[in-house]
């Protein structure tokens, strides 16, 4: 019994390698509250634009909308455009329930393709496929970094009124050719949710490249409520509180207290309300950027390049390791492309074996997309029925990740290859599969 106690209690004082905040340094975080209350006394107005020339810096020739989440700013286009009931929006089957939950905000219909397994995308001709006379926008995700064939998808559309708008949530800095994806598109969308490869806690930011679009994306935009001063504020400190806590030395223990203590308090938030699983959409649900997001938003986009670039050597060291041991690796960048994500995905045969090993050594394992839509949904709204795409279920049975943001030191990096190593030489069998 005290052996057991001391393993647990050495456990919990161990660092631990968390997926979530990857982007965020301590650092940032105050630098992003001290610039907040520097800038109390301006108009949320100028920090928009702040946040838009920052934007620009990557992506000149958009129009920048700064929104609460990536989910409202996909439903803020979908309005904009006119789409709602009555009109089907084609979307992945791989992919997070925010998504649909988008769609259903405008009162449109989410319509699902299945995707190409070994890119994790969906292909030209899936979406072909499934327009309907009642088609009326494609949301075309870059999955986990991946770039979709986004210019054909774009060339097979033309001319049919059809808008396309990228989900470039999980793939901001991913290039095709030298030029980023979210240009491609009449619009794009970015999350800078706690997960995501540039955070600031919570937000969304929607790039409008069709100047049509962007005069109707302006009048919906100028209606709009911001988030509540308070409420920003509270998800700053709750983003900074967390950035520490999984960076720590104790992070295991700090995350055990203070992280379950904020959650349980409801003085934390999550990042999906209970009521969206069920399709129910608040009337909060649709607000600009909040002040304290602005602040740290601004900071973390002037940082893109190096924070991408941070992302994308670890994912290569990663990468080569997953290559080198033969482990199948899906949404692997051809060589035209790069691929920006904070996680690396690869296939395993047993996924609970596989999480209770890397925690054990201190490594957080996802499991991004484990639906394929994820979660899978309760409600008829999503109108999404598991059995209609094989090929996303299959690799949402057996997907895992592993963390490749820029929080990671090189010893990190080091731990995590061996236990990779580690895994394939002694559990083979937990690993590998026919
Ligand atoms: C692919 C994808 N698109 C969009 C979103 C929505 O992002 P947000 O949480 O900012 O609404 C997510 C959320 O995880 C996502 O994974």
């Amino acid at each position: 019994m005290p052996y057991r106690v001391n393993i647990e209690l050495f456990q919990m004082l161990k660092r631990h390698i968390s997926l979530f905040y990857g982007s965020i340094s301590v650092k940032r975080g105050l630098h992003a509250l001290w610039c907040w209350s520097a800038g109390l006394f301006e108009t949320p107005d100028k920090s928009r634009v702040r946040l838009a020339q920052a934007v620009n810096e990557h992506f000149s020739d958009g129009a920048v909308f700064a929104f609460g989440s990536a989910r409202s700013s996909l439903a803020a286009c979908l309005k904009a455009t006119g789409i709602g009931p009555g009109d089907e929006v084609l979307l992945s089957a791989y992919t997070c329930l925010a998504v649909p939950i988008g769609v259903i905000a405008s009162g449109a219909k989410p319509i699902y393709m299945d995707i190409n397994p070994d890119t994790l995308n969906v292909e030209t001709a899936d979406v072909i496929a499934a327009l309907t006379p009642k088609t009326k926008a494609v949301v075309v995700q870059h999955t986990l970094g991946k770039p979709a064939p986004i210019q054909q998808i774009v060339a097979a559309l033309k001319g049919r009124g059809i808008v396309v708008i990228e989900d470039c949530a999980l793939a901001l800095g991913s290039q095709i050719n030298g030029l980023y994806t979210g240009t491609f598109g009449d619009a794009a969308i970015f999350s800078m949710e706690l997960s995501k490869t540039l955070s600031s806690g919570w937000g969304g930011i929607l790039l409008v490249n069709n100047p049509k679009l962007e005069q109707d994306v302006k009048m919906l935009y100028k209606s709009l409520p911001e988030a509540g001063a308070l409420s920003s504020l509270r998800d700053l400190l709750q983003t900074v509180i967390s950035a520490w806590c999984s960076q720590a030395v104790f992070s295991n223990l700090l995350g055990k207290y203070i992280m379950a203590a904020g959650f349980k308090s409801h003085v934390f938030r999550s990042s999906t309300p209970k009521a969206e699983f069920d399709g129910h959409i608040s009337p909060r649900f649709m607000v600009k950027m909040g002040r304290a997001q602005l602040a740290l938003a601004v900071l973390q986009w002037e940082n893109l390049k190096l924070i991408a670039a941070d992302c994308v050597s670890n994912a290569n060291i990663i990468r080569a390791t997953l290559h080198r041991l033969d482990i199948p690796t899906p949404g692997v960048p051809n060589a035209n492309e790069i691929a920006v994500a904070p996680r690396v995905s690869f296939l395993v045969a047993n996924r609970q074996f596989c999480q209770t090993f890397f925690s054990a050594k201190g490594i957080e394992l996802g499991q991004w997309f484990n639906g394929p839509l994820s979660p899978v949904p309760r409600s008829r709204l999503f109108n999404y029925f598991p059995g209609k795409y094989p090929a996303a279920e299959k690799v949402a049975a057996r997907v895992v990740n592993l963390p490749c943001h820029g929080r990671l030191s090189q010893a990190d990096l080091a731990h995590v290859v061996a236990s990779l190593e580690t895994l394939a030489k002694k559990q083979s069998s937990n690993l590998y599969f026919d």
